[in-house]
This record gives C-alpha cells, structure tokens and sequence, in this order.
C-alpha cells in the first residue's frame, strides 16, 4: 500500500517539474503558432522536447531557462504574443526585420531581465505599451520602422539604463519627454513621426494636450 502511494506520488512530483521545465517552451511555441513562417526558422521549436534550450535561435542559462531570442531578419509575419511576458530570464529580444504586425503585448512589461528589445522594422501598429517603462534594466529600445501610434509615454523617462532609444519613422504623436533618461536622445530618435510635435516644454506646455486623438 506504502510502496504503492509513493510510486504515485514520484509519478506527480515528475509530472509538475516537466510543467515547469515547459512553460518556457510553451511561451516560445505559443510564438511559433502565431507566426508565418516560410523559411522554417522555427522548425526545431519541438513542444514535445524537455526544454527549448536546443532549439535553434533560442539561448539559455546555466539554469536552462531562456535569456536570448534572435530571429532578427527571418522573414516571419504574423503577430507577437503576450505569453513572451513569461520569460523571466530573457535579455534580448531580437525580432528586428521581420514583417510582424499588430500590437506589441502590454505583457512584455513583465520581462524584469531584459537589456534589449529591437522591434525595429516591422509593420506593428496600435501605441507603445507604458508597461515598458517597468523594465528597469533595459538598454536598447528600437521601435523605429513600424507604424505605431499614440503618445510616447511618459514613463518611459523613468528608464535609468536606458542607452538607445529608437522611435523614428513611425506615426507617434503628441510631444517629446525631455526628462529623465530622454535628456540624452537627439532629434535622430523622433524623426518621421509626421504627427509629433517636438519637445516638450517643461513647465510651459503641458504634455498630455494638443494633437493627438
Ligand atoms: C502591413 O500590414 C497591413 C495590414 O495591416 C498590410 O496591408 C500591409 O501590406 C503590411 N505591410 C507590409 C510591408 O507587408
Ligand atoms: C509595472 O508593474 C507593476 C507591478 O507588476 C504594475 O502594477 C504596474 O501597473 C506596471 N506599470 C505600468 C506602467 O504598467
Ligand atoms: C525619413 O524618411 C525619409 C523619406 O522616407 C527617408 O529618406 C529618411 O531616410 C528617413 N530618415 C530616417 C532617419 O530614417
């Protein structure tokens, strides 16, 4: 009877440490069923593996847990999904060059490792999630190349780490923040935003009037 019980309950201990070993690989493969993908980048990102740590693009820790993705330029369309926010390790998320469309997932937010996210030239739209402004340790923020809308937020000032900062050729509107960590980008990170009015003038214009629907 003894034997028995814990013959189960080793059965129930395993099951749950496979459930976590694969909620990495979930996140990722929920990414690979929302993309197209025709040159097959994706085609070794196999649900029934232990973990995603083998499959091509994808890089992990000591730990086995996700800190890279690099599919920068992999001719991949569709739409990123919210399930990336689950990547407690990730660093870099490289999806540059690819021709993803739709919103970019309050949910990347979450992502509290993160150094770089290059969206760079795609075809998102809708606006710049303020989550992102919770990613303390990002570096690279490169945006630029889409068709984002809306306001930038504001918050966003608030990134600390904050090296490069890319949001031109896009439809933002409203004004530019020039506090906090927006004090060292230039003109170059804004242009072709043909609805943005230019900086902000602290104390004189308040930033959330004119322009912007
Ligand atoms: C961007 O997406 C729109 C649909 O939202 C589509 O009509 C357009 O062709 C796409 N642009 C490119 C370059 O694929
Ligand atoms: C930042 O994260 C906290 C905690 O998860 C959340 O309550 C807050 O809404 C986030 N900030 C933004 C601007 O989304
Ligand atoms: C702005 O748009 C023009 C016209 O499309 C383009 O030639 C120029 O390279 C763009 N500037 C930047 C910095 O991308």
């Amino acid at each position: 009877m003894a034997l028995r019980f814990l013959c189960h309950l080793l059965v129930i201990l395993l099951v749950i440490a496979q459930i976590n070993a694969n909620l990495e690989g979930d996140a990722l493969y929920a990414l690979r069923r929302a993309v197209n993908d025709p040159e097959n980048v994706l085609q070794s990102w196999d649900p029934t593996l232990v973990d995603p740590c083998t499959w091509f693009h994808v890089t992990c820790d000591a730990d086995n847990r996700v800190t890279r993705i690099d599919l920068g330029n992999a001719k991949l369309s569709g739409k990123l999904v919210p399930e990336l926010g689950k990547l407690e390790r990730l660093q870099y998320l490289e999806l540059y060059m690819n021709n993803l469309m739709g919103p970019i997932p309050a949910e990347l937010g979450q992502l509290k490792s993160l150094v770089s996210l290059d969206l760079y030239h795609n075809n998102l739209t809708g606006s710049i999630p303020p989550s992102l402004s919770n990613l303390s340790n990002l570096k690279f923020l490169r945006l630029n190349g889409n068709r984002l809308t809306g306001r930038i937020p504001r918050q966003l000032t608030n990134l600390g780490n904050l090296k490069i900062f890319d949001v031109s050729n896009n439809d933002l509107c409203g004004t530019i923040p020039v506090s906090g960590s927006f004090s060292k980008f230039t003109e170059e990170s804004f242009v072709n935003n043909s609805r943005l009015e230019g900086p902000e003038l602290m104390g004189f214009v308040r930033y959330d009037v004119g322009g912007c629907k």
